[in-house]
């Protein structure tokens, strides 16, 4: 099969940091199709041997496991091609279009069986680039499109980015990537729940106490300060990762697993999210911003002292938040999320809490069982269970725990997110993939946050960078009796 990807913003920070690196993942691993070409496009001028020097001395930054050696670099860069493009120009796309019809790079004149168009670009070039794609003629069915996040800042603009995607493109043809959904712990989730009999009679109010899903960064906003203040966390990691994993964690068994079947069911989720009013964010949402401190060991600045960021930002690095979802299987079962830039460690995970035993046989208090899924920087399951140490005589049980670790268990077939759903979108699989009207009902669930947060001057609480966020995402989990994982 002959495939064309077209990664626009092709000097772009997303292009060499994660999708090149992934790309040449899927390559080194013989799992791209034969008779593929990469273009990328962007402003700049360069000839294929400029960019692919260019992209050489990017990926000396790429982490050592995942660089290639200068053997693999020169057949690996055997593939890519570029090509500068004004994106806002017409004439422009006649020129894709000619060279996507010929033959360069030695494959047959014609297009290619697959082309995938990789918008790699700030979200408002969306809606040119889409227009443009249509009005040449490049949106026929086998034309696939990627649209990566943020897509839109609200419900409106990501409406209007929508209405012109599906102007141009079907449903079928559009891949909005969570490249959080192509993390090997979060296909897990789905093997973990609807491959196995043993959890799913658990997965439910009468068994499960509550739910946390935190996905924690020790980074702060590096380079991108100036996007960044304009975002904040709510925008850039609730409204897509944290509720994509809530999603796979309530939602229902699909009836087949294909991708509408499961976006239903996702969507269902979404639906019954408990809507936030005024009160209930002032109760029930925190927002934090770091201060200066220090991470690992390395001092970090304030997130206002940061590069890009304006003096005084009152933008979020931090969210807890505490939610529900109302449908029969959930009712009562607090879920609270918590995401946040320059905390204690990285690490992503969901933790399920169990309810404790209904009658007690043994003295103590015993914790209650609880499965922790971690998805990094481990990838693996642990289950807490209790067990007796010896014959019983009236000694308390004692914690013990079954640990799987995938990377050690599957080692080679554990591959990354990026290189795991650029290869979906070759193969045309959309299960791992956002349809618009989950992502849209994702922003009408946030916008009552984001619109209290704009009417309340107060602003975010601080926290020290290198701590777990404000003493009141503690507090938020403590007003139900429970705490935080990390703080039990
Ligand atoms: C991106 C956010 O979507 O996800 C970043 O824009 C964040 O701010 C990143 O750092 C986290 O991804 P990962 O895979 O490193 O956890």
């Amino acid at each position: 099969m002959s495939f064309d990807l077209v990664l626009f913003g092709g000097t772009g920070d997303l292009t060499w940091r994660k999708l090149m690196p992934a790309l040449f993942q899927a390559w080194r691993h013989g799992k791209l199709p034969d008779g593929g070409r990469i273009l990328a496009v962007s402003r700049q001028q360069l000839s294929d041997d400029g960019y692919r020097a260019w992209l050489k001395e990017r990926f000396a930054e790429v982490e050592d496991a995942k660089r290639p050696s200068d053997d693999e670099f020169a057949r690996f860069v055997a593939l890519l091609h570029y090509l500068t493009m004004d994106l806002s120009k017409a004439a422009d796309y006649a020129r894709l279009k000619a060279w996507l019809s010929s033959g360069a790079g030695g494959r047959g004149g014609g297009l290619a069986d697959v082309v995938v168009m990789f918008l790699a670009t700030s979200p408002e070039l969306f809606p040119v680039v889409c227009a443009n794609l249509g009005a040449t003629g490049l949106n026929a069915p086998n034309v696939r499109v990627v649209l990566e996040k943020p897509l839109g800042h609200d419900l409106e603009s990501a409406r209007a980015i929508n209405a012109v995607v599906r102007s141009v493109f079907t449903e079928e043809q559009a891949f909005r990537i969570d490249h959080y959904l192509g993390k090997p712990a979060v296909q897990n989730l789905m093997a973990l729940r609807f491959g196995n009999v043993l959890f799913e009679p658990l997965w439910r109010r009468e068994a499960i106490a509550n739910i946390q899903i935190t996905i924690a960064e020790t980074i702060g906003v590096g380079t991108r300060g100036d996007f960044y203040s304009r975002t904040g966390a709510l925008r850039d990691m609730v409204q897509n990762h944290a509720l994509q994993l809530l999603t796979m964690i309530a939602m229902e068994p699909p009836p087949r697993m294909v991708a509408d079947a499961i976006r239903d069911e996702k969507l269902k989720v979404l639906r019954s999210l408990k809507p936030f009013d005024d009160d209930s964010v002032g109760r029930d949402v925190v927002r934090g911003q770091y201060r200066a401190g220090t991470v690992e060991g390395k001092t970090a600045v304030a997130f206002v002292d940061e590069d890009k960021v304006p003096a005084g930002s009152p933008t979020e690095t931090f969210v807890a938040l505490r939610t529900e979802v109302r449908n029969w299987r959930w009712a009562g079962v607090p879920f609270y999320l918590r995401t946040g830039k320059r905390l204690a460690r990285r690490d992503a995970q969901i933790v399920v809490n169990f309810r404790r035993t209904p009658h007690t046989l043994f003295p103590g208090l015993n914790p209650p069982n609880k499965l922790v899924i971690k998805l990094q920087p481990e990838d693996g399951l642990e289950l807490h269970l209790l067990a007796a140490k010896g014959a019983f005589q009236g000694e308390a049980l004692v914690p013990v725990s079954l640990d799987l670790d995938f990377d050690k268990t599957f080692a080679a077939d554990r591959v990354g997110a990026y290189e795991r759903l650029l290869l979906d979108v070759i193969a045309g699989r959309l299960n791992l993939f956002v349809r618009s009207d989950e992502q849209e009902q994702a922003w009408s669930w946030v916008e009552p946050i984001l619109d209290a947060w704009r009417r309340d001057d107060t602003g975010p609480r601080t926290y020290g960078a290198g701590t777990w966020g404000p003493a009141a995402a503690s507090a938020l989990v403590a007003r139900d009796g429970n705490a935080w994982d990390e703080e039990e």
